[in-house]
């Protein structure tokens, strides 16, 4: 099994990247092979409406630093996505790989019957923290899963969402998202 850890915060140190960091680390201590992004270190540019991965490619015919992130990704088991909440969505950074992820999409996607390009099996594993609480932004998750689902790019998706986190570290001492973590982990070796 292989997993790619997409890390979008450009806080190193930060929640987002440190529950992911958990979930990699158990991972590896298992024989798993991870390969990590850390997405604000590289230079790339969002979907250019181009339409050429739909008429004279089947990759994103963009060459930037993004373009081995997508390759990784379509090669991957596991997917794990991790972002901060920004203006009550998910930050640029990973917004901008869900635009260009838009190549992954067959020319008939809407119609189907075969709506992407990506082997089956996959799995994703959704990282989001926020300092707001849990009664705010619960509709992140679902306005991405919603299409993951309708087009089927994973068979299954699991949620680690850490609300009420603020300070870059305020993770450690939530032992629930840290159970969480583990408990992940252990459905996905
Ligand atoms: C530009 C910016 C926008 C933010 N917008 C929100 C927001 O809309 N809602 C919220 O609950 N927290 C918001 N936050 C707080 C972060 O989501 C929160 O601190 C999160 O835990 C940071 O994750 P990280 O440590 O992985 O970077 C924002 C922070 C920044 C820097």
């Amino acid at each position: 099994m292989k997993a790619v850890a997409l890390l979008a915060s450009p806080r190193k140190t930060g929640n987002s990247t440190g529950l992911a960091k958990c979930l990699t680390t158990i991972l590896e201590e298992n024989g798993r092979d991870v390969v990590t992004f850390y997405l604000n270190d590289l230079t790339y540019r969002g979907c250019q409406a181009c339409n050429g991965c739909k008429t004279r490619s089947e990759t994103c015919v963009l060459l930037d630093d993004l373009t081995p992130v997508l390759d990784e990704v379509a090669k991957a088991d596991v997917v794990i996505l991790a972002s901060p909440v920004y203006w009550g969505g998910v930050n640029a950074q990973l917004k901008g790989f869900f635009d260009r992820a838009y190549s992954y999409l067959t020319p008939e996607f809407v119609t189907g019957p075969v709506r992407h390009r990506l082997p089956p099996g996959k799995k994703l594993v959704f990282i989001i923290t926020q300092g707001g609480d849990e009664a705010l932004y619960d509709d992140v998750f679902p306005r991405y899963n919603n299409f993951f689902e309708l087009l089927g790019l994973f068979e299954k998706s699991y949620l680690i969402r850490g609300c009420d986190l603020s300070d870059r570290q305020d993770y450690r001492n939530r032992n629930d998202l840290l159970e969480l973590v583990e408990e992940t982990a252990e459905e996905l070796l």
